[in-house]
């Protein structure tokens, strides 16, 4: 990453994935985006409920822009939330490479508050922002710490399931509420996306992997499609697991 960073010089450096079972470096990250004068950004769409509990990493003792949808690990109402830092700069950035516009204060206000409306937003919508007021009440809540870490816990046991299974985890295991189970050996190929839940597969021409995210019922994987369908719902077992999953093929 560092090298094509170098290479290509972005103005913005994006951390954060749909289907990363493992902790960010995010130290990594800010260093190299210093080292160009880039920003540093997260989506942390999939893992806000993790970092809201204090249980994994937080993106933001590093990054200055966060990210995250509303509607996972988070468990509020379908939405998007942006943070950003403000008032004067903490670091230098762009001691080599610079994009720095030598200011000493962070000027992301305007220009991202502009981005959401009047360039991409209409009008609030009143009865959403009071649902995420909730969902905000309840992840700061012991309950809630408790409840993630059951999925921590979850995700944990059923990797050590599929592990004892001979299943092929990417990465070897989770530090989170996701798992990348390896397909290829099944002999999966194809450009699938697969949703059920908070259960995705999704797939390459060249391969084939199944993301599980643990905050819901587990459930997973495929043997038999007919590929002519757009979409439709499969039943299927593999190593002893059975699952009913709805798949969507993506052209
Ligand atoms: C990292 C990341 N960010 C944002 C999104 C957007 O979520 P949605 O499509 O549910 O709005 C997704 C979707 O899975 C995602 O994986």
């Amino acid at each position: 990453m560092e090298e094509k960073a170098m290479d290509f010089r972005p103005k913005i450096l994006i951390c954060g994935g749909s289907s990363y079972p493992r902790e960010w470096d995010y130290a990594t990250f800010r260093q190299v985006a210093d080292k160009i004068g880039a920003v540093l950004m997260c989506d942390m769409a999939h893992i806000s409920g993790l970092v809201a509990a204090k249980e994994c990493l937080s993106p933001f003792d590093y990054c200055d822009i966060v990210t995250s949808t509303t509607h996972k690990s988070l468990r509020g109402p379908r939405g998007g939330i942006i943070f950003y830092r403000k008032g004067p700069k903490l670091r230098k950035q762009g001691m080599l490479l610079s994009h720095s516009d030598g200011s000493s204060h962070y000027d992301f206000e305007e220009k991202i508050n502009f981005a959401v409306h009047p360039s991409t937003q209409g009008g609030p919508h009143n009865n959403h922002i009071a649902a995420l007021a909730i969902a905000l009440k309840q992840v700061a809540t012991p309950e809630y710490k408790a409840y993630m870490q059951l999925v921590r816990k979850n995700a944990q046991a059923l990797a050590s399931a599929l592990l004892r299974r001979k299943c092929r985890l990417v990465t070897g295991g989770t530090d989170n509420h996701l798992l990348l189970w390896d397909l290829t050996t099944c002999g999966l190929t194809g450009i699938i996306f697969l949703s059920l839940h908070n259960v995705y597969i999704s797939s390459s021409r060249f391969s084939f992997c199944l993301c599980i995210e643990v905050n819901s019922n587990p459930a997973l994987a495929v043997l038999h499609f007919d590929h002519r369908a757009s979409s439709f719902f499969l039943h299927f077992n593999i190593n002893g697991f059975f699952f009913r999953c709805k798949v969507s093929f993506i052209t």
